[in-house]
C-alpha cells in the first residue's frame, strides 16, 4: 500500500512539566495548544497543520541519562531560524550538548533539554547525500560561509546530488507519480 506518511508527533513522559514547557515554549519556540486542567498532560506545537507535534505527559520513571529514547526532530523553514534556536539554547542553563551540525541534506542544531531528552531544530539543504552523516557545523558563521562550509564537505561524498533528484527516484518507489 504506498502513499505518503508525515511524521507528526513524539510524545514522552516528564518528571517537571512546567519547567519542561517553559523551555519548550521560551527556548525552542513551540506553543501550547492544548493542555489537562491538572497539567497531566501538555500538547505543543509550531505548525497549524499539526495540533500537536509534541506531547508530554507527567510521570515519567526512567532516570535522566538512562537510554529511552533517541531524538525528536522540528522542521523549520531557514537557516536564520535554525541560528536563531542556536543562539537561545545556548544561553539556557539548562539545555546541554548543545551540538550544530550538518546532515548534507540539513543544517542542524541537537542539544538536551532540561530532562535530557535529545531534540533536533533543522532545515532541509538543496543537498542530498546518503545517510548516517553527520558533520559539525558553525553556526556563528554567516549563511553564505555555512553553505560553502558544506558543499565543500559533500564535494568529498560520490553520493552527493541535488535533494530534487532524490526526491523524484523516491516518489517513483512510493508509487505517487
Ligand atoms: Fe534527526
Amino acid at each position: 500500500m504506498p502513499g505518503k506518511m508525515t511524521l507528526s508527533h513524539a510524545g514522552f513522559h516528564v518528571y517537571d512539566m512546567p519547567a519542561m514547557v517553559d523551555f519548550y515554549t521560551g527556548v525552542v519556540g513551540l506553543k501550547v495548544t492544548d493542555r489537562a486542567d491538572d497539567d497531566r498532560i501538555c500538547f505543543l506545537s509550531a505548525d497549524p497543520d499539526n495540533h500537536h507535534q509534541m506531547l508530554m505527559v507527567r510521570g515519567r520513571e526512567t532516570e535522566i541519562g538512562k537510554k529511552h529514547f533517541n531524538h525528536m526532530a522540528f522542521r523549520v523553514d531557514s537557516l536564520a531560524q535554525v541560528k536563531e534556536v542556536y543562539r537561545r539554547v545556548k544561553d539556557h542553563p539548562g539545555a546541554s550538548d548543545v551540538s550544530p551540525r550538518t546532515h548534507g541534506n540539513a543544517w542542524s542544531v541537537y542539544f538536551k533539554d532540561p530532562e535530557g531528552n535529545m531534540a533536533e531544530v533543522f532545515v532541509d539543504t538543496p543537498w542530498h547525500c546518503r545517510q548516517p552523516f553527520a558533520e559539525p557545523i558553525d553556526l556563528d558563521k554567516t549563511e553564505e560561509e555555512i553553505a560553502e562550509d558544506t558543499l565543500a564537505l559533500l564535494e568529498k561524498e560520490t553520493t552527493a546530488e541535488k535533494f530534487d533528484e532524490w526526491k523524484a527516484r523516491f516518489r517513483e518507489e512510493l508509487g505517487l507519480d
